[in-house]
């Protein structure tokens, strides 16, 4: 994972923006220099130098609250999530937050880059249903041979980040980055001290369940409708992360889960030895 080690240093946000905006006048306004990166629903990343990724998304002030006063909170919220990722061990697989000010009704963030590339991409998930068995199953193919170190390291720090009350958008299957050297990286993690746990659980950004779903309908077993061959890359997937310490079939994910093996006739071993 790369770190700024300048910017980890001045982890409170208005040194680190300083020392950003002497470097780079053009910071708060627009257009910025990096190449964009990606684009979600609302937010806007570019790069930000080799290591660093700028990134905007704007936020709306409930309707009654005063402006100042949201502006504030968010601002607030930020600082809390810097120091929430400050607090993480070194090797943790994420994309730190970094350095965060409010301005223009937007949050800017300057955050760590992923290396890598997306393990999935959200627009494949579109494709006529010919063509994305052949997208997912390569997909699938790929993932599956990914080594176990990497996926212990994965469940490990999605569980240092919780702890943190950071949460992964697991439904957010672009949110999981992948690079031969370095491993998985999460990216757009959400700090979210006062809201529930998100659901689904890291087998959905793992396998694709939506592309799955499409590929085998409701109440349908998987022969036909994947080969054989991909049908043993999920469950390689599946073992792995059990292997990791993700076991959803004992968790609150369980029915949605549960289904699934039951689709692919996969019974996890975890579930089955009841010593
Ligand atoms: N830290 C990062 N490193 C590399 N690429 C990133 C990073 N953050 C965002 N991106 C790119 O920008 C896209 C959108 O950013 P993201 O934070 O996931 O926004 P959203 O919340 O709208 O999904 C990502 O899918 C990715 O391609
Ligand atoms: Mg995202």
């Amino acid at each position: 994972m790369v770190r700024s080690k300048q910017l980890r240093e001045g982890a409170c946000m208005t040194a680190g923006l300083e020392d950003l905006t002497a470097h780079n006048p053009g910071l708060l306004g627009y257009p910025l220099a990096g190449r964009e990166l990606g684009r979600g629903k609302d937010a806007y990343a570019y790069e930000f130098g080799p290591e660093l990724v700028y990134r905007r998304a704007p936020f709306s002030i409930p309707s009654g609250f005063e402006e100042s006063l949201a502006i504030a909170h968010v601002q607030e919220h930020a600082r809390r999530e810097i120091e929430a990722y400050a607090t993480l061990p070194p090797n943790t697989s994420v994309a730190r937050t970094l350095v965060a000010w409010v301005a223009g009704n937007c949050v800017h963030k300057i955050i760590e880059r992923a290396e890598g590339a997306p393990l999935h991409n959200r627009s494949e998930g579109r494709v006529a249903i010919h063509d994305l068995k052949g997208e997912w199953e390569a997909r699938v193919e790929k993932v599956a041979q990914i080594p176990q170190a990497h996926f212990d390291t994965l469940v490990w720090s999605d569980t240092e980040l919780r702890n943190r009350t950071i949460f992964m958008d697991y439904l957010g299957i672009d949110n999981l980055f992948y690079d031969d050297t370095s491993g998985f990286t999460i990216i757009d993690a959400e700090y979210s001290p006062q809201l529930p746990l998100k659901g689904a659980g890291m087998y959905v950004s793992l396998i694709d369940t939506e592309s799955l779903d499409t590929l085998i309908p409701r109440e349908s077993n998987w022969e036909g409708r994947i080969s054989s061959t991909s049908r043993d890359h999920v469950v390689t997937i599946l073992e792995k992360l059990a292997c990791a310490g993700h076991k959803p079939g004992k968790s609150k994910y369980a029915p949605r889960f549960m289904k699934l093996c039951q689709q692919l006739a996969y019974s996890p071993d975890y579930l089955t030895d009841q010593k």
